[in-house]
């Protein structure tokens, strides 16, 4: 194995040491506590297990941590209302819904409802725009988490190629516009692409967020390139569940000149990221100097 191999974890617990560092800040000079609210709906097990670090990273921040738990049932009404209680809130600063949503209630709508301003997760139709167009917005978490981590790596991105396999809202838009606005030559690579194997080749970046289990072997990764593997796939070996990102890990590590490993790489700079937007948003919403390093 010849690739650095990039430690997510490590770099997370970094990025909470300086979010709380401005948290403590915020409170001695300003008298000010940033909040963040978590909406979940239903009992995806899953989502509980992310609402529940999320709060609990939030609070280790110094931040204030409003979790809302809604049964499933949940009418589009009454989470309209919640949200809009929230928006109004001069307490809280950051607002995410959890997603998915059960199937009965509208996301695009739900999400277009929150306060752009207190979007943590970036994904109202205003930052979309905003960060589209090269203007100050709130950047969705896992692609800032991936260019944090690969700023800190290279250096200056300007004028590499970067290829993003996987087209969501989620990851693969945000992170290509944010690899453009980083002066990267930047392709979205998707399931329909024809040779994607030569694609991901041309790449000195490679994101791949496509959720399929080791997708992209060592043969598709340019010699010496940095490879983002953005995939939490679980899945069962030798009779053991097991998780693996989208990235052939063995392979590509003998290949890529530096990877994120699969646990431990994307996956903990996600909720550090949202910690990190919630100080940006407070801040803001104060028209405060944000802290640096923490923004796109
Ligand atoms: N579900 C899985 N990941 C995310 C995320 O980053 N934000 C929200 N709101 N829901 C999610």
């Amino acid at each position: 194995m010849s690739a650095k191999i990039i430690d997510g974890k490590a770099f997370a617990a970094t990025v909470r040491e300086k979010v709380a560092g401005h948290v403590a800040k915020l409170k001695e000079e300003h008298n000010i506590t940033p909040g963040l609210a978590v909406v979940l709906v239903g009992e995806d097990p899953a989502s509980e297990v992310y609402v529940r670090n999320k709060g609990k990273q939030t609070v280790e921040a110094g931040m204030n941590s409003f979790e809302h738990k809604l049964p499933a049932e949940t009418s589009e009404a009454d989470l309209l209302a919640l949200i809009d209680r929230l928006n109004n809130d001069p307490a809280v600063h950051g607002i995410l819904v959890q997603l998915p949503l059960p199937g009965h209630l509208d996301s695009d709508l739900v999400i277009n409802s929150i306060e752009p301003s207190k979007d943590v997760d970036g994904f109202h139709i205003s930052n979309v725009g905003l960060l589209g167009t090269g203007q100050k917005s709130m950047v969705p978490c896992t692609p800032l988490g991936c260019l944090m981590m690969l700023r800190d790596h290279l250096g200056n991105l300007s004028g590499l190629n970067a290829v993003v396999v996987g087209r969501s809202n989620i990851v693969g838009k945000p992170m290509a516009q944010l690899l453009l606005g980083d002066s990267c030559t930047v392709t979205i690579a998707h399931s329909r692409t024809k040779d994607l194997p030569e694609v991901c080749r041309r790449a000195d970046i490679l994101v791949a967020a496509v959720g399929r289990p080791e997708m992209i072997p060592g043969d598709w990764v340019k010699p010496g390139a940095t490879v983002i593997d953005v995939g939490i796939n679980r899945i069962e070996r030798d009779g053991k569940n097991k998780l693996v990102g989208d990235v052939e890990f063995a392979s590509a590590a003998e290949v890529a000149g530096a990877i994120t490993p699969v646990p431990g790489g994307v996956g903990p700079m996600t909720i550090a990221c949202l910690l990190a937007n919630t100080v940006t948003a407070c801040c803001r919403a104060h028209g405060l100097s944000e802290p640096d390093g923490l923004t796109a």
